[in-house]
């Protein structure tokens, strides 16, 4: 599209005798318009955009070689975390590409405020008529028709093109967002809470799991931890709140010896905590009552993103990642039962947030999401003829927890049929995993053939428990299910093997991957179930490795023998 726009704005530069006449390239076009979105109309002139510019990193290969050298086993520099100086000096653009970005802005009029700690992100608030003219956009107003959802969106945009290699892209731009926006994965709200039977302190029923269950199936200690340093985030969007009441009430029933614990509260993007009973999050409550309810003693930190993010489409999860990137202290792990379809992401997005849990990875902090409730059919269960991957789970970079189910009260695992699993879009499969994956993929031949694709990233990584967890909210209990409860649990195991890595003096484990798939043994293998969705049966539970339940559920004797502790 050499539109008019470009001849237009030649003849204005020329008007008004600007220094240099630009050459533009176009930097990203979309062909059509996501489903669901129809163009409704023009975008009024005056309406302010807050656009976001990602400038070129500078070495993001330095980056991911550094973070694997951290982070796998064996490796010289294994356990050597990353400095929040050493990780941004691979994420800073060059002062070159700063220099060439921050000229263009002031020769076209522009302040840029830095709102990435690596200064890799800028961010400039700019009405319509200006960003279609800087940009060679053609910025209107685009209505989902089913939500009533409205965005200002173009359909291609261009940069000066002695940019190009420094200004990497703009945000948001040909990126929609997502009708359904991030969501707890919780697949059954909550079952039982009026009038239901409480469970006995250490039930472990196929109707209701408490962390006396957790604790004896995956062998965790009830001891507590020592090392306050040792900090654990649970995230929280969409205000979703956490209780402290209830997790007092969830405490004094099933964890007595914990009586007393809270959590601590950060907030970003305008984020709260409010503490009324009725304003209590399901998804929120279960995060901090399986952690603080089975990472005994780990400080745990409720991380409340508000509704005023910055990032766009992300609605908070690239800001809370560049939030934890600018302390000198970031949580050891934090978890995450929010996700997404990959689709719904940009795939120039999803590689700046993957490279964002790199950033966090190198730095040393484990970061677990939920792998999603709707099997191979994606976030949510819903129709499809291909398999729909979940975002982030599809990154390299982080862990993704799958769900199990208990066949019976000894013990017996099985896979949840919810639990997402399957292979990425976006991402190749990366070294750590290609063998195991590799050996699934030819173990079933050509059942699902077309539906997935095996070069990609496979998930989840590993399982936990998903069904039945019993909670409190608003003072009442109930079960709930979902891979949301397995990686609060999966984090909460590795929270307390850091515990013991650091009062060694060690390192915690940061990016988990590479030494999970160095010890398969050190998983309960789930080996029958699988996750149907998109009418077919989903893929299988098998011995070893599936995108099912991953490499397993924790042993976490093993898994802690494993860490050398
Ligand atoms: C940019 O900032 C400078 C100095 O802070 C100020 O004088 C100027 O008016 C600002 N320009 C715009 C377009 O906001
Ligand atoms: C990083 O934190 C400091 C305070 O510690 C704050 O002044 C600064 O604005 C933060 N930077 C970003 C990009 O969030
Ligand atoms: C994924 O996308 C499909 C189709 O666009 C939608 O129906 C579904 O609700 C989405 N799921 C999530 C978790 O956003
Ligand atoms: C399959 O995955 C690879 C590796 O990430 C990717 O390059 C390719 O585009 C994907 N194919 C499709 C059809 O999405």
């Amino acid at each position: 599209m050499v539109s008019k726009l470009l001849v237009l704005s030649a003849l204005f530069s020329l008007a008004f005798a600007k220094p240099t006449a630009r050459s533009m390239k176009v930097r990203e076009a979309r062909e059509s318009v996501p489903g669901g979105y129809v163009r409704t109309g023009p975008a009024p002139a005056d309406k302010e955009l807050k656009l976001r510019i990602a400038l070129v990193q500078n070495n993001p290969d330095g980056l991911i070689d550094a973070l694997y050298a951290v982070s796998t086993p064996g490796s010289a520099s294994y356990g050597e975390h990353l400095s929040k100086e050493e990780v941004e000096k691979f994420v800073a653009p060059t002062a070159q590409s700063s220099e060439a970005v921050n000229a263009w802005l002031e020769q076209v009029g522009l302040n840029a405020t830095t709102v990435s700690p690596a200064g890799d992100w800028l961010s400039v608030t700019i009405p319509v008529s200006k960003a279609n003219e800087i940009f060679d956009a053609d910025f209107a107003v685009y209505t989902h028709f089913a939500t009533g959802k409205q965005a200002i969106r173009t359909m291609s945009y261009s940069i000066p093109a002695s940019l190009e290699g420094h200004l990497d892209f703009v945000h948001p731009t040909i990126s929609f967002p997502s009708p359904n926006p991030i969501r707890p994965v919780i697949s059954t709200p909550l079952g039982g809470l009026e009038g239901r039977a409480i469970e006995p302190l250490a039930s472990c029923s196929t109707s209701a799991v408490t962390p006396a269950c957790i604790e004896s199936l995956y062998g965790i200690p009830t001891t507590k931890a020592t090392q306050s340093s040792n900090t654990l985030g649970v995230s929280g969007f969409i205000d979703q709140f956490a209780n402290q009441a209830d997790l007092t009430t969830f405490l004094n029933r099933f964890r007595p010896d914990l009586k007393g614990e809270t959590f601590t509260l950060q907030t970003l993007d305008g984020g709260q905590n409010p503490q009324s009973g009725s304003q209590a999050g399901v998804e929120a409550n279960l995060d901090i009552q399986y952690t603080v309810g089975i990472a005994s003693g780990v400080p745990v930190t409720f991380i409340s993103v508000g509704d005023n993010f910055q990032d766009g489409d992300l609605e908070g999860f690239l800001d809370i990642i560049n939030f934890l990137l600018n302390e000198s202290n970031p949580p050891h792990v934090l978890t995450t039962s929010y996700g997404d379809n990959e689709s719904d992401i940009s795939r120039s997005l999803a590689n700046n947030l993957c490279n964002a849990y790199a950033q966090l990875g190198a730095r040393g902090t484990s970061i677990l999401f939920a792998s999603g409730d709707g099997g191979v059919s994606g976030g949510q269960s819903q129709s499809c003829t291909k398999f729909v991957p979940t975002f982030p789970s599809g990154c390299p970079f982080m862990t993704s927890v799958g769900a199990t189910q208990l066949t019976s009260s000894s013990g017996g695992e099985t896979a949840a049929s919810f639990s997402s699993g399957g292979f990425s879009n976006y991402f190749a499969t990366p070294s750590y995993q290609a063998s195991v994956v590799s050996s699934y993929i030819s173990s079933i031949g050509s059942t699902n053939s077309g539906k997935y694709n095996a070069s990609g990233r496979a998930f989840p990584d590993v399982a936990a428990i998903g069904t039945n967890l019993e909670i409190v909210v608003d003072g009442s209990f109930g079960t709930v299910d979902g891979t949301s409860c397995s990686s609060p649990v999966f984090a909460s195991a590795i929270a307390l093997i850091n515990d013991a890595l650091v009062a060694q003096g060690k390192s915690p484990l940061g990016f988990l991957n590479p030494f999970l798939y160095a010890n398969p043994g050190a998983f309960n293998d789930i080996t029958s179930g699988s996750n149907p969705g998109c009418n077919t049966n989903g893929f299988k539970a098998a011995k070893g490795w599936d995108p099912v339940t991953g490499l397993g559920t924790p042993n976490f004797a093993a898994l802690k023998a494993a860490a050398g502790v």
